[in-house]
């Protein structure tokens, strides 16, 4: 018997060059940032703080959105999209012990994703749901230990200096924060962005 899976959901990974170094600058920037400014309300909050979604237009963050470009130009390539990805929006994401982030998608995007600055043990890990009607919809028995591209939902482990990249369809929510690290030691940080599609006069298409 052949068999060939079709529709495929691509979910890409990457570490930065220097994730110690991108860090370390990192996160006093966004600390400094959440005394400033209010969290945003938004639908999927569970008790966090969401920043402005300005970030892409702020300078000091352009060691990170230089590493981002960089790898979804690769997803471009591998995923068969014509140039060139923009950066539609991009903001940070404090979860305090006990928030989390409830499923949700991006909409008006092409590809979504998430940085990891700092994640304390037990902090929460990112997981995605199965973005198909049908098989939601049809729960069969099955056997134990079946593939992981037969689940419905997966956890991927959020790692400190990773950028991990989806389709902005794809449902995904985030764990709550069950560190029990005082003060900001137990803060899971983390940068989450939108890439939309320009065409050659950087006008979105
Ligand atoms: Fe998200």
């Amino acid at each position: 018997m052949k068999r060939e899976l079709l529709f495929p959901t691509p979910i890409y990974f990457k570490m930065v060059s220097n994730p110690q170094k991108m860090n370390n600058y990192l996160f006093p920037l966004i600390k400094a940032w959440s005394k400033k400014d209010k969290s945003e309300k938004k639908t999927n909050a569970g008790g966090g703080w969401h920043s402005p979604v300005d970030m892409n237009f702020k300078k000091e963050y352009k060691p990170l959105i230089d590493e981002l470009f960089i790898m979804q130009q690769e997803i471009f390539k591998d995923y068969g999209m014509q140039d060139k990805p923009g950066l539609g929006n991009m903001w940070s994401n404090i979860n305090y012990p006990g928030s989390y982030n409830k499923q949700h998608i991006h909409p008006n995007s092409h590809w979504s994703g998430a940085y990891y600055v700092r994640v304390p043990k037990n902090s929460g890990n990112l997981f995605v749901e199965d973005p198909r009607a049908g098989p939601n919809h049809i729960l069969p028995r099955r056997l134990k230990g079946i593939p992981r591209q037969l689940w419905r939902v997966v956890i991927y482990p959020a790692i400190e200096g990773q950028m991990i990249m989806f389709p902005a369809w794809l449902t995904h929510g985030v764990e709550m924060n069950e560190s029990k690290e005082k003060g900001e030691k137990g803060w899971r940080v983390s940068v989450s962005f939108n890439f939309i599609q320009l065409d050659k006069d950087n006008k979105r298409e």
